[in-house]
């Protein structure tokens, strides 16, 4: 028989992971809702085109990172590498904008990319994130860096920088990436061979480059696309840097800031952490006031961001755990015990709303009390012939090892005055 494992960089969430990742899916949501954003899911696939015109054919993601396939059917799938695409594709379905002139949409999904996997990169990974499609205006890009922001000051991640820059509008690209390719001509040689490339394809995708000489080139020569942004472009940036002050946010001009996908305009940002190491984006997100119309819709603006769910965690203090730990771990001695132990139990769960654990393995009054301890119960409560015969509980807590006999009839009242 093989033995069979998870595939290369995909993970199973075992119980005690998940117990953490519920806690942040509800928290994410949850603070999304108080922004007024609410949940929108998208089929795990969509047809592959959607992404090629979504994302931009010469992206990292669409050449080298998707899971594609032809069914059956013939038809082109793809298994979805980020959500904006998607919500796109969704809004203009439905005409979610006949609706009301402004969607705020939120999700938390699981996504797929063939990258190499590393620290805080999987080839299966979650995101959460939102996107506000119909207003043009700065206060609305301003509200989704904040929504990021709060979202980690929540989770209490301090090391964080949000990096936030201006690409302007797609009228002013051409000529500039013409600028840029003119300017970096004589230096191709200088690039990385994926560079020498992009220069010829997608010359802004230079901009994306890890390789630390092709940065090197770019700061020594290539013209940044902030200085050719118009100046409707920049009164609109420097709205968003007066609001992100006034909200107390924190934040830095990276002029280079381009962002890996094509579908970005105007205002791009990053909300980066130092613990995380090479992959150190917590989030990234920005404008896309062009994507909608190219698949197919009317013209909306939009902005929104997406976050990954594994980079939060790496961050995420480890105190801040979210395990939930029994309040009660019921030791039952004898089967004679086990009726009334799992009536207690079932009172105790409906009246104190908590998690409350009996035992089923009958395995001896020492090996349940190791239980106890084991799963960090803050009580253990004893049932056994005596207790049937007095009709009461040995209530121990589990902290100060005090230990208390309470009636059948009392147990509940007792818990919830606690
Ligand atoms: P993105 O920068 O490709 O943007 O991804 C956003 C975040 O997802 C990253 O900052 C990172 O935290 C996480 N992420 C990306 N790839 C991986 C991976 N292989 N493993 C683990 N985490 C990963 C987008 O996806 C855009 N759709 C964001 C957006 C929304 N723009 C506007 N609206």
């Amino acid at each position: 028989m093989p033995s069979y494992k998870t595939i290369k960089g995909t993970h199973d969430l075992l119980p005690e992971q998940m117990e953490k990742w519920r806690e942040v899916e509800s928290r994410c949501l949850g603070i999304m809702k108080q922004f007024g954003y609410h949940e929108i899911r998208t089929p795990v696939f969509e047809s592959t085109d959607l992404f090629l015109r979504g994302i931009g054919s010469e992206t990292d993601i669409v050449t080298k990172e998707m899971y594609s396939w032809e069914d059956q059917g013939g038809n082109a799938l793809t298994l979805k590498p980020e959500l904006t695409a998607p919500v796109a594709r969704a809004y203009i379905q439905h005409q979610l904008g006949n609706q009301h002139p402004l969607q705020r949409l939120g999700y938390y999904d699981a996504l797929f990319r063939r990258e190499r996997p590393q620290k805080g990169r999987q080839r299966q990974f979650y995101q959460f994130g939102a996107e506000a499609i119909g207003s043009p205006h700065p206060e609305q890009d301003a509200e989704i860096i904040t929504l990021a922001y709060t979202i980690y000051k929540s989770f209490n991640i301090q090391d964080m920088t949000v990096k936030l820059n201006s690409i302007g509008s797609a009228e002013i690209r051409p000529a500039y990436l013409t600028h840029l390719r003119d300017t970096l001509q004589s230096k191709k040689q200088e690039l990385c061979q994926t560079c020498q490339t992009r220069l010829e394809n997608n010359a802004l995708r230079i901009f994306d480059c890890k390789n630390p000489s092709c940065q090197e080139t770019l700061d020594s020569h290539a013209p940044l696309i902030f200085h050719s942004i118009s100046d409707d472009d920049k009164k609109h940036f420097d709205t968003v840097i007066d609001i992100l002050t006034s909200n107390d946010i924190p934040f830095e001009h990276d002029k280079k800031l381009v962002r890996g996908l094509d579908y970005y305009s105007h205002t791009t940002f990053e909300i980066t952490s130092q613990s995380l190491g090479s992959q150190d984006a917590l989030c990234g997100g920005g404008r896309y006031d062009e994507l909608i119309e190219q698949l197919g819709g009317k013209p909306v603006p939009a902005v929104g961001f997406a976050a990954g769910v594994e980079r939060l965690l790496l961050a995420m203090d480890e105190n801040d755990t979210a395990e939930a730990f029994p309040l009660v771990y019921m030791v039952v001695l004898g089967e004679g015990a086990i009726q009334k132990a799992t009536a207690l139990v079932q009172e105790l769960r409906s009246s104190t709303g908590e998690s409350i654990v009996m035992e089923t393995l009958r395995r001896s009054m020492k090996a349940q009390m190791r239980e106890a301890g084991r799963c960090n119960a803050r009580y253990c409560t004893i049932i056994g012939e005596n207790e049937l015969n007095s009709q009461c509980v040995v209530v121990k807590d589990m902290e100060s090892g005090e230990q208390e006999e309470v009636p059948f009839s009392e147990l509940s009242s007792w818990f919830s005055d606690k």
